[in-house]
C-alpha cells in the first residue's frame, strides 16, 4: 500500500472515494462549512447517528466526493483509538468487496493527531492481511493509494505504523505457516536472515551445544520428533541503552501431545504453539527498525512435539540446567519444559525485565476467552506497564495471581524436585508457579499466556483468523516507553 499525508488546505475536491469518520454527538468534527452542510443533508436521508462501528456507504455523485464511506466514532468524549482501529477496520472490509484502487481519508482534529494518524495507518495494514499464499486464487484487496487528509506535518508517522505493523504481520505469517513447512530448522533460519537483515547480532546453538548446555528439559520434549531442536539468542544493542530486556518465547513448532496425544480436535491449531518464539522475532525487528535505546535480547527454544520413537515417557525425570528435576507426568505440558531451560539461560543475561511469551495453557483460554492473555509476574512495576502498552495498542492483558501455596498443594513430585503438570484445577497458576522455579531470584519477571489471543479461531475487527500477531504491537509499545 502507498501512504500519502495531505493538508486540508491541499485536498483538491472532488475525489473519488472519501472516507470520513464521525461522532454520536457531532456528527461532523470537520471545520469547511460548505462540505458540512452537504454532507449533513446526505446523513439525515441516510438516517446515519455515528455511533461505533457503524458504517454507511452513500454515492453522492457530486461535492466533495463521488463516493462516501462514513464511520462511526460513538461519543466524541469516550473516543479512543481501540474505537477508530475497529471502524476502520469496517472500512477496510468494505473497500476489499469493491474493485475501488485509490481512498481518501479525511481525519479529524483530535486529541493527538500524530497518534491517530499512526494508528490509522497501522491498522490499515492490519486490517488489509491476509494469509493466501497457499491460495491459488487470492482474494486482495484492489485499493493500492491511501491519502490522508489531516493536519499532521509529522512524516515519520508513516514509517512507525509500517514498523508496528509489519512486525505484527511477520508473527501472523510464521504462526500461519503449516508445521510441515515451519520444522524447528526453518524456524530458526527465518531469524537468522531477519537478525542478518536488521544488523543483529545472532547465536543458534545444534543439539550438540544444547546438551552441552545442560538443558535436559528442552531435550527432553525434542526426543520424540525426528527434527532436530535449535536454542536461539538474537540481540538488539544500541550505543546508547537505557535498559535491557530478554523476551523469551515458546517455540513447539507443532503440539501433538507427544505420548499424552491430544484428539484430533484439540490439535487443529497446535502449528501456532509457536507463537511466543515469533512474537520475539518480530518485536527484536521493530525495536531495532525504530532504533530504540533499550537493549533487547528474542531467546527462543524450538522443536516439535511429537510420540515418534524415543520420545520422553510419563515417569520419566528430566535434570533442567539448573540442576533442579522434574517427573514427566503428562509430556503435552512440554511449553513450560523447553521454558525451564530458556528462562534460567536468559536470567544469566541480568536483564532489567524478563518477559516470557507462550501459548501455554488451555486452562488460560477458559479463563479469560480468546482475546485476553493472562500476565503473571512477580513485579508490580512490570505488570503495570505492560497493561498500559496493551492498552495503547488494543491488546488486552490480564493480571493473574502467582499464588505459591498452589505450588505446594500442585506441583510436588514423589521422586523428583518438582512434577510438570499440576492437572486441571488452576492450571494456567500452575503453569506459571513452574516457570517461576527457573528465573533468578530478584529478577523482574513476567510470564505471558497467550494460548487464547496468539491463533485466532474467527476474524475479529482487524485480528485475522489464524495468526494474530498478538501480543508483539503491545511488547514493542512496552519497549517504546522504557525510552521516555
Ligand atoms: N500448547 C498447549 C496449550 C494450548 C491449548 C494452546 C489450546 C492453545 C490452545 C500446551 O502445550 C498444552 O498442551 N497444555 C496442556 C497442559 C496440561 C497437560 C497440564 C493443556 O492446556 O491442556
Ligand atoms: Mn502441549
Ligand atoms: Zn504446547
Amino acid at each position: 500500500m502507498n501512504y500519502k499525508l495531505l493538508n486540508p488546505a491541499q485536498l483538491r475536491s472532488p475525489v473519488n472515494t472519501l472516507c470520513f469518520f464521525s461522532f454520536s454527538d457531532d456528527l461532523i468534527p470537520y471545520k469547511t462549512a460548505a462540505e458540512k452542510k452537504s454532507l449533513r443533508k446526505i446523513l439525515n436521508e441516510e438516517g446515519f447517528k455515528g455511533k461505533e462501528n457503524e458504517l454507511i456507504k452513500v454515492h453522492a455523485g457530486q461535492g466533495i466526493a463521488t463516493r462516501i464511506i462514513l464511520g462511526g466514532l460513538g461519543k466524541s468524549g469516550s473516543f479512543t483509538k481501540e474505537k477508530l482501529r475497529r471502524v476502520v477496520s469496517k472500512v477496510i472490509d468494505y473497500l476489499k468487496s469493491t474493485k475501488i484502487k485509490e481512498a481518501v481519508f479525511y481525519v479529524p482534529d483530535l486529541i493527538d493527531n500524530d497518534q491517530v494518524v499512526e494508528s490509522l495507518i497501522e491498522v490499515i495494514e492490519l486490517a488489509s492481511y491476509s494469509f493466501d499464499k497457499y491460495k491459488s486464487k487470492p482474494k486482495k484487496t484492489e485499493v493500492t493509494t491511501i491519502t490522508i487528509v489531516s493536519s499532521t506535518k509529522n512524516k515519520s508517522v508513516i514509517d512507525r505504523a509500517l514498523i508496528f505493523s509489519s512486525a505484527a504481520k511477520l508473527v501472523r505469517d510464521l504462526v500461519s505457516e503449516p508445521p510441515s513447512n515451519l520444522i524447528p530448522e526453518n524456524l530458526a533460519q527465518i531469524a537468522k536472515d531477519m537478525a542478518k537483515k536488521e544488523r543483529l547480532q545472532i547465536k543458534i546453538y545444534n543439539e550438540k551445544q544444547i546438551k552441552k548446555m545442560g538443558m535436559n528439559s528442552f531435550l527432553g520434549v525434542s526426543l520424540g520428533s525426528n527434527k532436530p531442536p535449535r536454542f536461539v539468542h538474537i540481540t538488539y544493542s544500541p550505543a546508547k541503552s537505557k535498559k535491557t530486556v530478554c523476551f523469551v518465547g515458546k517455540g513447539i513448532t507443532f503440539d501433538s501431545g507427544g505420548l499424552s496425544l491430544k484428539p484430533n480436535d484439540a490439535m487443529q491449531d497446535m502449528k501456532m504453539d509457536m507463537a511466543g518464539a515469533a512474537t520475539t522475532i518480530g518485536v527484536i525487528q521493530a525495536a531495532a527498525r525504530l532504533k530504540l535505546q533499550v537493549t533487547v535480547h528474542a531467546i527462543f527454544p524450538t522443536t516439535e512435539n511429537m510420540p515418534g520413537q524415543g520420545a520422553y515417557k510419563i515417569g520419566d525425570v528430566l535434570r533442567a540446567s539448573n540442576g533442579k528435576t522434574i517427573e514427566v507426568n503428562n509430556t503435552d505440558a512440554e511449553g513450560r519444559l523447553v521454558l525451564a531451560d530458556a528462562l534460567v539461560y536468559a536470567s544469566k543475561l541480568k536483564p532489567d525485565y524478563l518477559i516470557d511469551i507462550a501459548t501455554l495453557t488451555g486452562a488460560c483460554v477458559i479463563a479469560l476467552g480468546l482475546d485476553i492473555a493472562g500476565l503473571f509476574s512477580n513485579s508490580d512495576e512490570l505488570a503495570k506497564k505492560l497493561i498500559k502498552a496493551g492498552k495503547q495498542m488494543g491488546e488486552q492483558f490480564w493480571r493473574m495471581p502467582l499464588e505459591d501455596y498452589y505450588f505446594q498443594e500442585y506441583m510436588k513430585s514423589d521422586v523428583a524436585d518438582i512434577k510438570n503438570s499440576g492437572g486441571r484445577y488452576g492450571g494456567s497458576i500452575t503453569a506459571a508457579l513452574f516457570l517461576k522455579q527457573f528465573v533468578s531470584k530478584g529478577l523482574k519477571w513476567c510470564h505471558l499466556d497467550i494460548a487464547g489471543p496468539g491463533m485466532g479461531s474467527r476474524k475479529k475487527f482487524y485480528i485475522p483468523k489464524g495468526g494474530t500477531g498478538i501480543p508483539a504491537r503491545a511488547l514493542i509499545k512496552f519497549l517504546e516507553n522504557l525510552e521516555s
